[in-house]
């Protein structure tokens, strides 16, 4: 049973209480799985015991009002099942939300915990502060002392070492890097997917994200090359960098620590950094304290957080988050005939962008102008040029090269556009990203739906209303709404005067020649 917070769920134990001890002194939270198969098994047998509620519907009936929008009762009850060690981890979780995030993040899942910032302030800044940067876990958050903290690299790797945060940060034996990178989730933009054509419905792997699930930060560690290199280099027919979590992950009726891989080619390019400092500040335990992976310009899920093991392998790792999640599948693969090997396991993120201000369905009054705001990303370049269309997409106009951020080789762009607008009434925006390879982004949600819903790419549209006051007829309405003091957002609200006096209407229709023809 979790303590009395305010999130725990009455749980009842099936038969003896199981006790999965802790790996190691000052690792609180962290159960090695993956080095104890038999321990696992036993771990399963306690799964097996319980009928876990099941996902709720949240495709194909509308999401909840209510923030945490998900709550993630299955996964609170599969820790709670798992005994003392990790009863208490979906408490300590939220424990580290309060904390660590900001207070007005949207909670998509409560636990795991996945959250994103409000959208109008992820574009204020290029670089997202510690605070508002999106978090995505499979599981809870370990409390790791840093003096207590190693890894270890082993495999197919000359000399297998375990490797503690001080010799890490021991200058003389590995120099530091320090760049700015973005970090996306694949599952950005999903809502959109979700609202056309639903797929997959488990609420953590497919979370149903908004345009919120990425971050700009300047990490600062060491490039894992000059640790492989410091390991002895990589044993022949080396080919992926395997990293462990020390959180511990459900799937299926079975249990894991967070895996994932990378190949080794990426590491060679220095693009792989085992990372202590975000935004110049220790790591925050949520996102991965004391040492985490950061992989430039690839899918969030390759940066493990709470990094325990690298392990160097022949082939990329068989663990459920690189085999058998994060698969891009073609339209017509689905569940009828989804299989791990038939899509494409997602790595370098392509190219995307969204308008983050206004939001859809907002009614705007103005002048003839009116204000974009926005991101725009590559993963395999940087963003060139950004394009704004006010009318769904047949005229573009290309946000002027002063108003986009810095450019940087593994970051996105930042953007901001003074929209002409002429037209009233419901307009589509949209906005088109292209990078430096001239890669742009297809055109409808449709045409890059996929099962699991991931990478929404397509350009993003939303549906704005335009009561544009620049045009005569409509200042007249809000003069009059105005000195009645009635609102005229929302729009859908009755409005209570007359449209027109019935000598207005008169003179109206002698102008226009009548309601019908005179013969
Ligand atoms: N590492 C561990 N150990 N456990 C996790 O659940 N989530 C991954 C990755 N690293 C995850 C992890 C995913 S899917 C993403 S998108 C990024 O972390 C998110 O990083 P952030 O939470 O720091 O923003």
């Amino acid at each position: 049973m979790a303590p009395a917070e305010p999130y725990a769920l009455p749980f009842q134990q099936q038969g003896e209480v199981p006790n999965f001890p802790e790996e190691l002194p000052g690792w609180s939270g962290y159960v090695e799985w993956e080095k104890y198969p038999e321990k696992k098994k036993q771990a399963e047998d306690v799964l097996a015991k319980y009928d876990f509620p099941k996902p709720p519907e949240f495709q194909f009936l509308p999401l909840p009002d209510t923030n945490p929008i998900l709550e993630g009762v299955r996964w609170k009850y599969y820790h709670y099942a798992m005994g003392k060690t990790l009863k208490d981890i979906p408490d300590i979780s939220w424990k580290y939300v309060l904390k660590e995030k900001s207070p007005d993040m949207i909670h998509v899942l409560q636990f795991p915990y996945n959250g994103e910032p409000p959208r109008d302030r992820l574009v204020k800044n290029e670089i997202t502060t510690n605070t508002d940067h999106f978090v995505r876990n499979h599981g809870g958050i370990p409390e790791i002392n840093e003096e207590d903290y190693f890894f270890e690299v082993e495999g197919l790797v000359n000399t297998p070492k375990k490797i503690t945060l001080k010799e890490l940060k021991d200058e003389s034996l590995f120099p530091r890097m320090s760049t700015v990178v973005t970090l996306q989730c694949s599952g950005t933009r999903r809502i959109e997917q979700i609202h056309e054509y639903p797929g997959d419905g488990d609420e953590l792997i497919n979370a149903p994200w908004g345009e919120g699930a990425i971050g700009t930060a300047r990490y600062t560690g060491v490039s894992l090359k000059k640790v492989i290199k410091y390991c002895g280099g990589l044993r022949d027919g080396g080919k992926h960098l395997e990293f462990f979590g020390a959180d511990t992950y459900f799937k299926k009726g079975h249990i894991y620590n967070y895996g994932v891989s990378a190949p080794v080619r990426k590491m060679k390019v220095n693009e792989i950094m085992l990372a202590w400092e975000m935004n110049g500040e220790p790591l925050p335990r949520i996102h991965g304290y004391p040492l985490r992976v950061v992989v430039f310009g690839y899918i969030g899920a390759r940066s493990t957080k709470w990094l325990t093991r690298i392990n160097i392998i022949e082939n990329p790792s068989m663990a459920p988050v690189q085999m058998k999640e994060y698969i891009y599948y073609t339209p017509q693969i689905g569940k009828q005939n989804a299989t791990y090997s038939n899509g494409f396991s997602i790595q370098t993120m392509p190219v995307s962008s969204a308008i983050m201000t206004p939001i859809n369905h907002d009614q705007i009054i103005h002048d003839g102008r009116i204000k974009l705001t926005g991101w725009a990303y590559s993963g395999n370049g940087w963003p060139e040029r950004v394009e704004v269309s006010g009318d769904g997409g047949s005229i573009w106009y290309e946000v002027p090269y002063d108003k986009l951020s810095k450019k940087y080789f593994h970051g996105w762009r930042t953007w901001e556009f003074e929209m002409p607008v002429d037209a009233e009434g419901w307009l589509e925006f949209c906005v088109r990203c292209w990078d430096n390879a001239l890669n742009t982004q297809p055109t409808y949600v449709r045409s890059a739906w996929n099962w699991d819903l991931h990478v929404t790419s397509s350009c993003h549209r939303i549906k704005i209303y335009s009561i544009n006051k620049a045009k005569p007829e409509t200042a007249k309405r809000l003069t009059a709404m105005e000195s009645k003091g009635i609102p005229m957002v929302p729009i859908t609200h009755p409005l209570e005067i007359d449209l027109e006096t019935d000598e207005e209407y008169i003179e109206a229709m002698r102008k226009r020649g009548g309601r019908d023809p005179e013969e």
